[in-house]
């Protein structure tokens, strides 16, 4: 076989950047994403890009620091070239808030942001109702601009994108000999893994371009995230709702619960409100699995399941996806690996 035919399912943050990490990785290939929606009309258009973890589960720490280290040196790279503007991707400073002590002084990322330390008491004297804080500097992807970037460098890498819904993933045998599941909240449908759920998160982008600093409560609840041209004040997070529609009452609540953290924003204009489903579940699924029909094989691998903390860990969980790929092609390429597979 001289060139593996690879395709991947999925347009979000975590198909693109997948599809881009093996079009670095693995040699003579060729690459298709196919996908029913694309930017801007993703779960990854919706949310606001903070890399800031959510801790998965079921996925060990280490690895999850992993990836989030991987995806931080990465963004922070761009961010530093004359990239950034194009790919929708700048340093942001802020503060996390609690009302009580957090449970863990430091988490498990605080030494991949920048400058992590305790809020002094001078910060504190801006949030009467919290006892403690922690500020530092992290990075913000926005999907609407980085999505587009991505989809360009995947093209001028030869991959091609397609749009069209994959009803069963069989659809695609025997046009590719890959094929990498990236379907998000989409495998519950095709692949019937019913650990995956939705959790419904609405947000309203503002116009309030005097906030430059990113506000976060101690659970990620209520969030005041400034980005190049618009604020995403959030937010809800509903397990197993699936309704895309805005919700009046939901927007009443999120811009009273923010102006409560940050008053200025009352006079916060051209509000716009967004409702995203984060494809959840106790762990990332990264995992190779052969596929048999009839005799015939399919070579899968599942790459899905970043529920809220997708842009915060994309690029590390993508290596490690196009790894897994890499493995297959080169078993593909040698006949004596071929025949055990
Ligand atoms: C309100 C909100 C705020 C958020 N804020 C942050 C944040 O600040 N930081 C952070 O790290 N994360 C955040 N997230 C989480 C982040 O958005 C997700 O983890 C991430 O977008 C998941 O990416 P994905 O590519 O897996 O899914 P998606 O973006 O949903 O992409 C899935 C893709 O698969 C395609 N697809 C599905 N089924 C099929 C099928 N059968 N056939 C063809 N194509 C199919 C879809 O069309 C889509 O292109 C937020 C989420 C929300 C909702
Ligand atoms: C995605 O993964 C699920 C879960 O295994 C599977 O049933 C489904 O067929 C996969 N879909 C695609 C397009 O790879
Ligand atoms: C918010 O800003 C981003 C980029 O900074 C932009 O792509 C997006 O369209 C804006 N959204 C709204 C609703 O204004």
């Amino acid at each position: 076989m001289d060139v593996v035919r690879i395709a991947v399912v999925g347009a979000g943050v975590i198909g693109l950047s997948t599809a881009l990490c093996i079009s670095k990785l693995v040699p003579r290939c060729s690459i298709t994403v196919i996908s029913d929606k694309h930017t801007p009309d993703t779960t990854s258009d919706v949310a606001a890009g903070m890399l800031i973890p959510h801790a998965y589960p079921d996925t060990s720490i280490h690895k999850q620091k992993q990836w989030f280290r991987e995806t931080f040196e990465h963004l922070f790279a761009i961010a530093n070239s004359a990239e950034a503007g194009d790919a929708g991707i700048h340093l942001v400073s802020g503060w996390q808030i609690f009302r009580s002590p957090p449970t863990e002084e430091v988490p498990f990322w605080a030494d991949v942001v920048l400058g992590f330390r305790k809020m002094t008491e001078a910060e504190l004297k801006k949030f009467p109702q919290h006892k403690s804080g922690q500020a530092f500097t992290t990075l913000k992807c926005e999907g609407p601009t980085y999505l587009p970037w991505l989809e360009k460098r995947i093209k001028e890498r030869g991959g091609l994108i397609l749009s069209r819904q994959i009803e069963d993933l069989w659809e695609l045998h025997p046009s590719f000999d890959i094929v990498v599941n990236c379907s998000g909240l989409g495998s519950r449908q095709l692949a019937g893994d019913l650990k995956i759920f939705p959790v419904r998160g609405q947000v309203l982008k503002v116009q309030a371009p005097w906030v430059k600093h990113f506000i976060r409560d101690e659970n990620g609840l209520t969030y005041v995230y400034p980005g190049a041209s618009n604020v995403t004040l959030g937010g809800t997070r509903q397990k197993g709702d699936w309704n895309l529609s805005p919700d009046p009452e939901n927007s009443r609540e999120i811009l009273s619960r923010c102006c409560a953290l940050e008053p200025s924003l009352q006079g916060a204009y051209d509000i716009r409100e967004k409702v995203g489903l984060r494809p959840s579940r106790p762990g990332v699924r990264l995992q190779k699995e052969v596929l048999a029909q009839d005799g015939q094989r399919l070579h899968v691998v599942h790459h899905y399941g970043h529920g809220s903390g997708g842009f915060s860990v994309h690029w590390g969980s993508a290596l490690e996806a196009a790894r897994l790929v890499s493995e297959w092609a080169h078993a593909l390429r040698s006949p004596a690996l071929k025949a055990k597979l």
